[in-house]
Order: C-alpha cells, then structure tokens, then sequence
C-alpha cells in the first residue's frame, strides 16, 4: 500500500479473547503496512480495535486463554515469532511507543532523570553519566524548560503536557525506526496537544523515523498523516493517502467521520454518526458497519465486502464503492439515498 519501502508489514492480524460463550474476536484480519520514513494514522472510533491491533503487533496483549495470529514482518522479523526477551530488545529500542495517558506510564516513586536513563541503559552502551548527559539533551530537544534541573523531579511535579513530552523523549531516546503513538493527545487540552503532535511530526522528520499515531480523531490524523487506515469493528475498511481521503472517500463510515469534523467555523457539521459501535458479542451479520449505513442495501446484511483496491494505493471495504470509470460510486448512492432516490 505505501509507496516507500515497507518498514511494517501485518498480515490478517487477528486478535480473539476469551468470552464467557467461547471466542471472540476483537481484531478481524488486519493487514496493513507502513513505509519507512512514513506517519500512518490508524483511526476509528471507540471500540474500532485500534489499541488491540497496536498492541498485537508488539506482543502486548495479555490476555490468555486469548490468542494472536498472523504475521507482523519487521526488520526481517516476524515479531509473532519472536521470544519475550527479544521483543524486548526490539520494543523501546528500534520500536518505541506512547500511550494516552503519561501519568500512568511514569512510575510514581522514582525521578524523572533517573526513569529516562534507566530506560535508555536497557538498550545503549555507555556510562551513565553519557547517559544522563545524553538524557538532558533529549529532554531539553522534547521542550523541558531546564531539563537538567527538572531530572531530578518526580513525575507528580510535571503537568501532563509536560510527561507526556517526557514520555516522547523516552521513546526516541533510542533512534528508533517506528513509534507506535496511541491516543498521545487525548489527555491533554486542546493547546497543548497541537504542540505534542508537532513536536512527534518534527521528530519524525528529523529522525526519519515512521509513526502509527492512533486516534480515534480524523482531524488530527488529517495534519499528522500522509496515509490513513480506517478501522471498523475489528477490520480495516479503508485505507488511502490523506488526500484520496478527503477528496474520493469510498466507504461510507469514512464519510460519516468526516462529516462530524468541525468545518472552519469550529463547528461539527452533521455531530455524531447514528448508532454506536457494535460490541464484541453483537458483531453485524454481512457488512458490520450495515445497521448505522445511510446507503445500505438488502445484500449488505448478508455479505460481507472484502477490502479491494478502488484505485491508487486506495483500498475499502464496501459493496458500493468503486473504480473510478467502475460506475457509479458510493458518492452517487449517498447523494441519491438522501434525496430519496434508488441508489
Ligand atoms: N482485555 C480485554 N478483554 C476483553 N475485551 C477487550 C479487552 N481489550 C479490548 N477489549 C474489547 O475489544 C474491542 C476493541 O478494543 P480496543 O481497545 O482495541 O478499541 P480502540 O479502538 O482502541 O478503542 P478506544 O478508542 O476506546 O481506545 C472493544 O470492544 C473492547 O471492549
Ligand atoms: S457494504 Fe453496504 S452497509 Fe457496508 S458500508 Fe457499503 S453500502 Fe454500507
Ligand atoms: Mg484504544
């Protein structure tokens, strides 16, 4: 899918967890790749599947008698493959993630300096006064006013903007080539988090590092992205560059985020998309996404759409979207739907 040479390939990522009636899956076939150098959004909103499959790909979920298939092809590696000790050494240093909420990812009882050093010591050589020297630089580079001074703080002394700031430095701190980011923002007030977003957009760019940033905000992923993967109850339902996003959307739930995006005004357009996510015990018949869909047909309720390429580097998941010259495409049917007319 991405131009630039694949860092992260995921193939038919599945994520099943255990229910009380059997198993149930939360990530349904998830494939997606992200070039080196490029900042992928995986959007959705609450529930879409979007920490699991983050999590999935790194070994992260815990959930036995739960279970994770697939391949997640990195460096060469299939990380599904690889032992606990391994992973590690990869993730933090070659993957670094963020996650939400920094205050939790901040162990309360030690110093700053001294949880930056101790996470950079666990992957780099070097002495740890380098280290410290090397961690001032870094905080000082992430926007810490005094960072040397500020080291030796304990995390209930930073405000959130400022740990999760911390939180980046940490996870750069090796050079990595991918940060997984989830949810960076979703703490912190609105000013803050545009300065969050362009401090990792900037890191990003200097390091060449590739991002996942995952949000459930199509308006962030917007500014941050050059590509977006759309995710649906536990699927991917589209994905395409930003441009091809805004201009040619092909599925109809990327299109109802779309219109919940403030318009230049600050206002949402249409507000909320009717319905809610369906829960894991109440997965949709067919096409998931069919009880909330303004342009559904008889079919969708039985079918399920499989992702195909709709055009350049442009993939959904719908039975009504098409290839430009294919016939009409789900652009067409909405306007017709909402008119009142056949589709
Ligand atoms: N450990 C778990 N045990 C049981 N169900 C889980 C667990 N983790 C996630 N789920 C369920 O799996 C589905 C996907 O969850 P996930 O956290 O990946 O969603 P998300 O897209 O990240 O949502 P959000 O935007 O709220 O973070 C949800 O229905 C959630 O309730
Ligand atoms: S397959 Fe049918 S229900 Fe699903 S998004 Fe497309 S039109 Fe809507
Ligand atoms: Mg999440």
């Amino acid at each position: 899918m991405s131009a630039a040479e694949p860092i992260l390939e995921v193939a038919n990522l599945v994520v099943e967890l255990a229910g009380d009636d059997g198993m149930l899956r939360a990530v349904d076939g998830v494939s997606l790749s992200i070039g080196r150098g490029e900042v992928v959004g995986l959007v959705g909103e609450s529930g879409a599947g979007k920490t699991l499959t983050a999590e999935a790909m790194l070994g992260l979920v815990r959930c036995p008698p739960g279970r994770v298939t697939g391949t997640v092809r990195f460096h060469g590696h299939d990380l599904l493959e690889l032992g606990e000790r391994e992973l590690a050494r990869i993730r933090g240093k070659e993957i670094a993630m963020i996650f939400q909420n920094p205050g939790a990812s901040l162990n309360p009882v030690f110093r700053i300096g001294d949880q930056v050093v101790e996470s950079m010591a666990l992957h780099l050589p070097g002495a740890r006064r380098d280290l410290r020297q090397r961690a001032a630089d870094i905080l000082q580079r992430v926007g810490i006013p005094a960072a040397r001074t500020r080291m030796r703080d304990y995390p209930h002394q930073f405000s959130g903007g400022m740990a999760q700031r911390v939180m980046i430095g940490m996870g750069v701190s090796c050079t990595p080539s991918l940060l997984i980011a989830d949810e960076p923002t979703t703490a912190l007030d609105v000013t803050i988090q545009a300065q969050v977003l362009a401090l990792i957009r900037s890191l990003a760019r200097e390091m060449g590092m590739a991002v996942l940033l995952v949000s459930h905000d199509l308006g962030i992923v917007s500014q941050m992205c050059h590509r977006v993967i759309v995710m649906y109850a536990g699927r991917v339902v589209e994905q395409a560059s930003i441009g091809t996003i805004f201009r040619a959307p092909a599925h109809p739930y990327t299109r109802a985020l779309m219109a919940c995006l403030p318009g230049l005004d600050g206002v949402a357009r249409l507000g909320t998309i009717p319905g809610v996510m369906p829960g894991l015990t109440a997965v949709p018949s067919g096409c998931r996404f069919h009880p909330r869909c303004a342009v559904a047909e008889p079919r969708c309720a039985v079918e399920e759409p499989v992702l195909r390429d709709v055009g350049d580097a442009h993939r959904a998941a719908c039975h009504l979207a098409r290839r430009a010259g294919e016939g009409p495409r789900v652009q067409a049917a909405a306007m017709s739907a909402r008119n009142g007319e056949p589709g």
